[in-house]
């Protein structure tokens, strides 16, 4: 009942207001200034009922173990820029998650080692840190657990650890580091843990989609506002983009074959092909996209959805063809973008000589 009063209510003021607009449209620019607003005032239910669906972001969790310091993400910045942490001190973390590639590496999958022509798509480590689990096929239980990963892996940076922790200890201003930070030696423990303490700074929270939730009204257009719509309504996406960080995750098969995924990790024959559920705020930045690469804009992913997803023994009831319009499809895509936020950008850190 109060609803119904109060869009009564709205219908009359906008009808006043609508009346004395027509009489007064030359003479008095300040009196039509006045009235904007009241346009706004227009009840969507249906876009309000989309907007509580959604949360915001919320504070990055840190383990208790490796709790954050200054000085810590600063040496954390530092390995994760130098290249000694690879065998032949040619690649470091950077090289495949830059900055300025929305910290991934703009390619499809990644090149490793030497040359070698990786698989999968370098994610980015934007709000990486806010995942129960690492890597697409969640083989990782935290940032720390993840970082040794790629360091030892025969194609990415090929390293051993022993002999990386026999590197670093030539290395004078390493030595004084780990000495302040952990009140320890240089070791491989030490070394993820400054790694993932950088990386839980790397967040995009604070988007033009946040700010909305947050109730700046104008803060999105009103394409986005269709598109937040469609998102939870005709288009389903928030049946697995749902939480914090738009992402239930989980992992599932949206049909694409050539890469077991979650399989690899559980040995379950239900897990072929499922790949973790990817945060979105961020995702204008992180381009191609999905485990492979394969899509190279926010709209191929969009109309590959729309076209039901790809063709897979194990894809998910969830992902059907959508029967979408194009004016639907590009309020989808200005949506996603309106969640994408700003890139935080950083100083390259200085490299310590030995
Ligand atoms: C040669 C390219 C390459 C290098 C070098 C590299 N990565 Fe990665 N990174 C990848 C790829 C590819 C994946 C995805 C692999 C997978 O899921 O199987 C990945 C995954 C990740 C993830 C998981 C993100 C998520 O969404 O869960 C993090 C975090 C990460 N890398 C951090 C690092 C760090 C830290 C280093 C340096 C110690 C590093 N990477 C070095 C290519 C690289
Ligand atoms: C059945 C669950 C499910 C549904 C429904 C779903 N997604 Fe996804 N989404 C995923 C998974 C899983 C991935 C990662 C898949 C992969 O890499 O192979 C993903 C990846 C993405 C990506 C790429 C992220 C990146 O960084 O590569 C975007 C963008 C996206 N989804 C948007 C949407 C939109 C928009 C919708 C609705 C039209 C939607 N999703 C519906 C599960 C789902």
């Amino acid at each position: 009942m109060r609803k119904l009063g109060l869009a009564m209510m709205v219908i009359f003021v906008l009808s006043i207001l609508g009346a004395c607009n027509s009489n007064e449209e030359a003479s008095a620019p300040a009196d039509k200034e006045k009235n904007e607003p009241a346009k706004e005032e227009v009840v969507d239910q249906e876009l309000l009922d989309a907007k509580a669906k959604f949360e915001p972001l919320g504070e990055m969790p840190v383990p208790a173990d490796n709790p954050m310091t200054d000085e810590k993400v600063e040496l954390g910045k530092t390995l994760y820029f130098d290249p000694r942490l690879s065998g032949n001190n040619v690649q470091s973390c950077m090289s495949c998650h830059a900055p300025g590639a929305g910290y991934g590496d703009g390619m499809s999958t990644f090149i490793g080692f030497e040359g070698h022509q990786g698989g999968r798509n370098s994610p980015t480590i934007i709000n990486s840190g806010y995942y129960p689990t690492n890597f697409w096929d969640g083989r990782a239980g935290s940032l720390e657990e993840q970082a040794l990963g790629p360091i030892q892996s025969e194609v990415e940076m090929n390293q051993n650890l022993d002999e990386l922790v026999i590197e670093l200890n030539g290395v004078p201003t390493y030595v004084e580091q780990f000495n302040t930070v952990f009140n320890d030696q240089i070791s491989a423990d030490n070394i993820a843990k400054a790694i993932a303490a950088f990386e839980r700074t790397i967040v995009i929270s604070d988007t033009a989609f946040d700010r909305y939730l947050q109730g700046e009204e104008d803060a999105i257009s009103a394409d986005a506002k269709e598109g937040m719509k469609l998102f939870v309504g005709k288009a389903g996406c928030i049946s697995c983009h749902a939480g914090p960080l738009l992402s239930d995750y989980s992992y599932h098969n949206l049909g694409m074959s050539g890469d077991e995924g979650r399989f690899d990790v559980t040995g379950n024959e239900e897990d072929k092909g499922k790949f973790r559920t990817s945060g979105l705020r961020g995702v204008a930045h992180t381009a191609p996209f999905m485990h492979d690469g394969s899509l190279e804009t926010l709209k191929d992913v969009v109309m590959y959805y729309n076209a039901g997803g790809g063709d897979h023994a194990n894809k998910s009831v969830l992902v059907s063809p959508l029967n979408l319009t194009d004016k639907e499809i590009d309020n989808l895509v200005a949506f996603l973008e309106s969640m994408s936020g700003e890139l935080q950008m950083i100083d390259a850190p200085e490299i310590p000589s030995n």
